[in-house]
């Protein structure tokens, strides 16, 4: 499918997907949050693709936030709708069947880095920055941000964030536990393809159910979390590649999945 604000490009099973519309630092508008939905719904169904780089084009956004121009416009009705389009978007990553890794490489604000916690992790450029500046603009995040931060870096962190509408860098972000690493700028696709094809070469049925077991887990009591993992545990004893993936180890060569 052709997208007029994505671009999508996949070697050997690792899609590198950029929101490019960098003379707006890639703002997320109504076209953009339903191309993406779009793009990520096709590459899930994909099997051939074993995980996801996010990134923004050009040397200055991810993306720095939904469309304030196309936003400054809209009913309450509509905003309402806007904020649970751009919800479902980020739980549509979240149910994917494959890791999806923000590679940050500038503005990270807003829905941009709403998008960003949405992953499974983020890589980001010594240039990232970071924030929800929303407040500023007599708002709140409502992309999901307030619940993904806040349960990710903990309540404290993420008043302080929301509420001043700061932007940090990206070693304060590393510090903070936002990013999981930061690299030079030319670094960070490399880094985050390399970090790709080290998952893609795993079993990718335990890499699905490892993301299944943890993103649904986060939401269980630790009880239903420990069942909810045997369960998937169990279920992997089904599965052509936990027979390769042990077969191999006792017969000493590398194990060739198949995703079955
Ligand atoms: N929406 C629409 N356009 C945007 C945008 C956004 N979020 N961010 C940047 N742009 C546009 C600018 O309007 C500008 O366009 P023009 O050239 O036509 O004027 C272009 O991108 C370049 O931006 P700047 O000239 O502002 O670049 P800068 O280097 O001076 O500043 C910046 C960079 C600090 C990121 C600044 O652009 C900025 O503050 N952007 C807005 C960030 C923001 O508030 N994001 C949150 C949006 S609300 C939201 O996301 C709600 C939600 O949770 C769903």
């Amino acid at each position: 499918m052709n997208y007029n604000n994505l671009l999508v490009e996949t070697t050997d099973g690792i899609t590198t997907l950029t929101v490019n519309r960098p003379q707006v630092l890639n703002a997320l508008n109504g076209d953009v949050v339903r191309e993406l939905e779009c793009a990520l719904y096709e590459l899930d169904l994909d099997v051939t693709v074993k995980a996801v780089v996010l990134t923004g084009a050009g040397d200055k956004a991810f993306v720095a936030g939904a469309d304030i121009k196309e936003m400054s416009e809209i009913s309450s009705f509509d905003a309402l709708s806007f904020a649970r389009r751009g919800q479902s978007l980020m739980k549509l990553i979240n149910k994917m069947g494959k890791p999806v890794i923000a590679a940050v490489n500038g503005y990270a604000l807003g829905g941009g880095l709403e998008l960003a916690l949405a992953c499974d992790f983020i890589y980001a450029s010594e240039k990232a920055k970071f924030g929800f500046p929303e407040v500023g603009l007599g708002v709140i995040p409502g992309f999901g941000g307030t619940q993904n931060l806040a349960r990710l870096i903990g309540p404290n962190k993420a008043n302080e964030l929301v509420f001043s509408g700061r932007i940090i860098s990206a070693s304060k972000a590393l510090s903070w536990g936002i990013v999981n690493e930061v690299f030079q700028a030319d670094e960070l696709l490399p880094k985050a393809l390399e970090t790709a094809r080290e998952i893609a070469s795993k079993g990718s049925l335990g890499v699905a159910s490892a993301k299944d077991a943890i993103v649904n887990g986060m939401n269980m009591s630790k009880e239903d979390g420990f069942r909810y993992e045997a369960a998937l545990f169990g279920v992997l004893f089904a599965t052509g590649d936990q027979r390769e993936g042990m077969g191999a180890f006792l017969e000493k060569r590398a194990a060739q999945f198949k995703g079955n």
